[in-house]
């Protein structure tokens, strides 16, 4: 039929998706470019998030985790300060809003009924919102105010992959751009070190055996096992977490590595997988310290880490790019090793069980 004519040589949606990430990237890049090869957004955008005195993201699942992402972007580029909100949590539990509140969806279908019931409300108090999105003229995007595409292609697999990377691509160039024209110096052209990322996307999209490697070695018989990071990486464990949790049915949790001793720790046992992202230097050798802890409790680990960063217990060096950026990359090893363990263990991959890839019901 004609999605088997879709998927093309690839024996499921999700691992096409994966490996459609570089070209993403350079599509992204595109579409965001001016003729004078800048980034560039529309005016009438800039503007809101200008005028802005606090951003308020919403979403669920795999785009809320882009948006903790991208709550650092714009807090650390663009200075505006920003909350990030799960939807369904949102209505109900309506924070306090700041003067000139500026409302951010993030949905690849832009279908999601738990946002839609935010914007709605939001759009009675009379607030401004903006819908990023893969779907033109959803129901978010018709709704909000103004829309920024993901131009990322359709996505058919449930467990999202490249509309993950696409929404963190357009949230960093939404911060450049602010950033920019608000005057400050962020000492990194972004178009350029996207540029990086792609290339470098590519790379991991070709190591595909040593993630097979690593979720064969470590997921195949396991009850359980545990992602580890901090700082931004540990917002790509979250993710990873709930990739493994959708496909591969293993109970699955991200952690921050300092909250570990908080109580976490009581569930390492002898062979517990942990999987540690070190990516980030300012907190290198914290995060290897919480590997060392879990180690001591029989854990078997495998530590993610960046070129300038790696030891030599390392499983897995990814190619170095610009610090904050390393979302766009750290989380396709995850995604990876979520892909092989699903399939490993006989679970449908693109379809998995009681998940459904747009959730149109509150
Ligand atoms: C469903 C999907 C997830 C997705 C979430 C939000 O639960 O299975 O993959 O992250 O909805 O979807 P949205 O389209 O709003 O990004």
């Amino acid at each position: 039929d004609a999605s088997d004519i879709e998927k093309g040589t690839y024996p499921h949606y999700m691992l096409k998706e994966i490996d459609e990430q570089p070209l993403v990237m350079r599509k992204i890049i595109q579409a965001y470019q001016n003729e004078k090869g800048e980034l560039e957004i529309a005016e009438d955008i800039l503007n809101v998030v200008k005028e802005c005195d606090r951003i308020y993201i919403v979403a669920c699942g795999t785009s809320y985790h882009a948006g903790l992402v991208g709550k650092q972007f714009i807090e650390s580029m663009a200075k505006i300060p920003v909350e990030v909100h799960v939807a369904s949590e949102f209505s109900y539990n309506m924070p306090l809003l700041s003067e000139k509140p500026l409302f951010i969806f993030i949905s690849q279908s832009g279908e999601t009924a738990d946002s839609r019931a935010v914007l709605v409300q939001v759009k009675e108090k009379g607030y401004k919102a903006l819908t990023i999105t893969n779907v033109p003229g959803s129901t978010l995007s018709r709704e909000a105010d103004f829309t920024m595409l993901l131009h990322a292609g359709p996505e058919i697999a449930v467990a999202s992959t490249k509309a993950y990377t696409a929404q963190i691509a357009v949230l960093a160039i939404l911060a450049n751009v602010t950033a920019k024209s608000r005057g400050l110096n962020l000492g990194f052209e972004l178009i350029h070190e996207l540029g990086i990322i792609a290339n470098a996307m590519e790379t991991l999209c070709d190591s595909k055996e040593e993630y097979e490697k690593i979720a064969s070695e470590f997921l195949p018989f396991t009850r359980n096992c545990f992602f580890i990071g901090r700082s931004i990486d540990y917002f790509v464990c979250l993710e990873g977490a709930l990739k493994l949790k959708e496909i591969s049915y293993i109970q699955a949790e991200g952690f921050a590595g300092g909250e570990l001793k908080h109580g976490t720790i009581a569930l390492i046992e002898d062979g517990t997988p942990v999987i540690a992202l070190a990516t980030q230097e300012n907190v290198n050798w914290s995060i290897r310290g919480n590997v060392k802890e879990v180690v001591a409790r029989g854990a078997n680990p495998c530590i993610i880490s960046m070129a300038g960063l790696e030891t030599d217990e390392d499983r897995f060096v990814l190619p170095a790019v610009n610090e904050l950026l390393t979302p766009l990359i750290s989380v396709i090893p995850l995604q990876l090793i979520a892909y092989y363990a699903s399939l490993h263990r006989g679970c449908d991959v693109d379809k998995p069980r009681n998940l459904a890839k747009s959730v149109t019901v509150e």
